[in-house]
């Protein structure tokens, strides 16, 4: 079956199956058996919902690269922690449907809390080094959340193909080796981030952004350009560059940096001389918002 191709702009692509909103996790599984002993190749977007442009340009890519598209939209509680978001993050069910129709889903699996995860669920996976720094010590137990949902919604959905964004650059690393460690089989692909047209990389945390906290949130993509700007002119020194981010995020009083680390862009670990591609990444509170961000940096 011939795909369709990414449209250039927003346009709307539409699906080829009649759109399904699908619950429950066995009828899901269910469904994706039928669908690969029909020969179709199935791409999975796992998502959080309060869907965006960032979210819909995975939805593109994978109409482009597979028969059937599922969405998955579930605000999963095991990867937040205790003092976390959880209870506040966006939802908006409607709108992120009626988005994933649009943008070429065939499939929105939206499950339930307790049907993903039972009582007395006590299996979760772990990914060791490059969980720990970053995000990993950051947020003790968060890529274990992650890494075990994302195999459950490829237990359930059964994918070929699988996108995820760079935006969660540390996530993509994690579940790529996750993926090879334990012969998943399940292609990953990762995805440029999608940003504002001011800079600041697009997630649905933005939504707690006040107007004023909105504008000195430009101060995380402005230290990645202050630190890719030194370095396209020849700075390789690790702290030099870190410098550069740091005073251009210290000229906003709202934001407070959680980490700002150069690393290895493969494996995570830490970088004094960039001499291989290595990813600057952030994570900065802008007022009680935690948003993240980052760019590899290639010589
Ligand atoms: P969520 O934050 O909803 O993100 C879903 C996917 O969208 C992730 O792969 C993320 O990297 C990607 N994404 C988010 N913002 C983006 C942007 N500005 N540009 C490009 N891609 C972007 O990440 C999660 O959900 C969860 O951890 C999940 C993988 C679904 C497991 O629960």
């Amino acid at each position: 079956m011939p795909t369709t191709p990414v449209a250039a702009d927003a346009g709307d692509l539409p699906s080829r199956l009649p759109f399904e909103i699908l619950r429950d996790p066995r009828a899901m599984r269910a469904r994706a058996e039928d669908l690969r002993r029909d020969g179709l190749r199935i791409a999975v977007v796992p998502t959080m919902g309060s869907l965006h442009d960032g979210h819909l340009s995975l939805l593109r890519a994978a109409r482009a690269r597979a028969d059937v598209v599922i969405l998955t939209l579930f605000v999963n509680p095991t990867q937040f922690g205790p003092s976390e978001d959880l209870a506040r993050y966006p939802r908006d069910e409607d709108g992120d449907l009626a988005k994933a129709r649009r943008c070429g889903a065939d499939i929105a699996f939206v499950p339930e809390v307790p049907t993903m995860y039972a009582a007395g669920a006590q299996t979760f996976i772990e990914v060791r080094e490059l969980a720990r720094p970053l995000c990993g010590e950051k947020r003790p137990g968060h890529f274990a959340g992650v890494a075990t949902v994302v195999t459950k919604l490829f237990n359930l959905t059964q994918p070929h193909v699988a996108f995820f964004g760079e935006k969660d650059f540390q996530q993509l690393a994690v579940i790529r080796r996750m993926v090879r460690d334990l012969d998943q089989g399940v292609e990953i692909v990762g995805m440029p981030i999608v940003r504002e047209p001011d800079g600041l990389a697009m997630s649905s945390r933005n939504a707690y952004l006040s107007p004023d906290e909105r504008t000195q949130a430009l101060a995380l993509s402005h230290g990645l350009a202050a630190a890719e700007a030194a370095f396209t002119a020849g700075e390789r020194d690790a702290a030099a560059l870190l410098a550069a981010a740091t005073a251009s995020i210290a000229a906003a009083p709202a934001a407070r940096i959680d980490y700002l680390e150069l690393r290895d862009a493969d494996e995570l670990t830490p970088v004094d001389r960039v001499t291989r591609p290595a990813v600057l990444a952030m994570a900065v509170f802008v007022g009680r918002t935690r948003l993240i961000d980052n760019r590899v940096l290639r010589p």
